[in-house]
């Protein structure tokens, strides 16, 4: 069999919240045992719509890594580094970049999501959409090819930006002769997960996310303000779960007793705010351990450094030498 490489990345504009963990940390911290792991640190990326926010993804590097390391990637399985310390990756998103056309990268459905989010937000002049935010595909392709990855265990709002990758690979390698590995998606059983709102996705800029940061006071308060079966008004009423994020996150987080919470709110013999109550205390007890690995971490910040610096280190080595092999394939490498 072909070697299996993972390569994956997230941005660091915060900290990973549940709809990170189910929709793609979880598979990371499994896959880790399995394959040679690559987890980025997208810095880079984070800059394209951050780049008058530096202090933001600064801290954010460091916040990220720790999330990381308290839902259990380890250092010594998983290589995880940060984007800007390997300039190779720049070089070859400068490469791609001229097999990608403009209206190919404005057609790719995250991007267009994210356009239009922005444009809500800077009105339709465009302003906020910038060369570097558009091509950012192009970059995420340098990304997962620098390592010859060849699976990418993503969330399912990340698939255009793999299909883009294909792309890219084909035609590169179809130009330049067999160069670069085609990756492919590795989705989790749950690919996207909803919002405490009842919208369809969890997200940081959607404001219905519980953050694995968050302190035990926060996310009761996030729970108890969850959205319910609108039509259950007294606390005797029959409800439909299927349509409770309240069940629907006792479900994610695997409550043993989670027939029961069923049974009882189809019966009407649950009450939503008990409900809430316990998802509290299911998942504060789901949090612990991850909080318990943070606070190791935070007053351990040199091994956290030391954790970056060495990945990073070796994270470089393997994109030089593809770096090398594009260059060859391009013709340009003078002076061999
Ligand atoms: N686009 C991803 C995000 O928004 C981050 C990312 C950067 C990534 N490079 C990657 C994901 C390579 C998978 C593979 O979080």
């Amino acid at each position: 069999m072909e070697k299996q490489t993972i390569l994956t990345g997230i941005r660091p504009t915060g900290h990973l919240h549940l709809g990170h963990y189910f929709g793609a940390g979880k598979n990371w911290v499994k896959l880790q045992d399995q394959f040679e792991t690559y987890i980025e640190i997208a810095d880079v990326q984070a800059l394209t719509d951050n780049f008058n926010n530096p202090d933001k993804v600064r801290r954010s590097v460091r916040d990220l890594v720790i999330d990381l390391l308290s839902i259990g990637i380890d250092p010594n399985k998983a290589t995880m580094f940060i984007q800007s310390t390997i300039p190779e990756i720049a070089e070859l998103t400068v490469f791609y970049s001229n097999l990608v056309t403009i209206a190919r990268l404005e057609r790719n459905p995250t991007v267009k999501t994210e356009i239009k989010q922005k444009k809500e937000l800077f009105g339709e002049s465009g302003e906020g959409i910038t060369y570097g935010f558009l091509g950012y595909p192009v970059s995420q392709a340098a990304d997962i090819t620098a390592f010859k990855g060849n699976l990418v265990p993503v969330g399912e709002d990340q698939l255009p930006l793999l299909e883009q990758c294909r792309e890219i690979v084909r035609k590169f390698n179809h130009i330049y002769g067999e160069t670069l590995i085609e990756p492919e998606a590795y989705l989790s059983d749950i690919p996207r997960i909803k919002g405490l709102d009842g919208n369809e996705k969890m997200g940081k800029s959607l404001g219905n996310a519980i953050f694995l940061a968050d302190e035990p006071d926060v996310v009761t308060k996030k729970i108890m303000g969850a959205v319910t079966d609108p039509n259950k008004i007294k606390i005797d009423d029959k409800a439909n779960p299927d349509i409770c994020m309240v069940y629907y996150y006792h479900k994610l987080i695997g409550n043993k007793n989670l027939k029961t919470v069923c049974s009882e709110c189809q019966a009407g013999k649950r009450g939503c705010v008990a409900c809430k109550k316990e998802l509290v205390t299911e998942m504060l007890e789901f949090l612990r351990p991850i909080a318990e690995k943070r606070k190791y971490y935070e007053a351990n910040p040199d091994e956290v450094e030391k954790i970056l610096k060495e990945g990073s280190k070796k994270a470089k080595k393997v994109a030089e030498e593809t770096a090398k092999e594009v260059k060859t394939s391009m013709k340009i490498n003078y002076f061999d």
